[in-house]
């Protein structure tokens, strides 16, 4: 049936193809990014500032060379701007778009790392800088 959809949607094509050959449909995994990009005080080192890139250069790679196949990765991200507030809201906006995984945020992670928790869900905190949440 797929095989006649018109050449102006080839990429429909190529998809059903694809459906019939491995006969599994691609799965979406979203993930959440939490980071700190502009900040009201002081924070040390704003590490997202500098491996932001390397999160979206990573699921890039993932989804282009096809590592985990039958999977396509999407990035979700917040600037928490260093507020615990604004950073677990974030956690939240992103688990209600579907986010299963999140990095982040970095300095404080407690309360995010409990919210992840109450989900079920892991959170990989990149800084942490609170030992309360460390390897929990
Ligand atoms: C998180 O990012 C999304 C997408 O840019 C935006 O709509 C949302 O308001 C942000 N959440 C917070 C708490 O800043």
């Amino acid at each position: 049936m797929c095989c006649f959809v018109t050449v102006g949607l080839g990429v429909a094509v190529i998809n059903c193809f694809l459906l019939l050959t491995t006969g599994e449909a691609t799965k979406y995994v979203t993930i959440g990014y939490l980071t700190i990009s502009k900040a009201d005080t002081f924070v040390r080192d704003m590490q997202g500032r500098l491996i932001s890139g390397a999160m979206t250069y990573a699921i890039t790679k993932i989804n282009e060379d096809n590592l985990v196949p039958g999977h396509r990765f999407r990035l979700l991200w917040n600037d928490t701007h260093a507020d615990t507030l604004v950073s677990t809201l974030s956690l939240c906006q992103q688990w209600r778009e579907g986010a299963v995984a999140f990095f982040g945020p970095e300095g404080s992670c407690t309360v995010e790392a409990r919210v992840a928790a109450a989900f079920n869900l892991p959170l990989i905190s990149y800084v942490s800088i609170n030992y309360i949440a460390f390897n929990k």
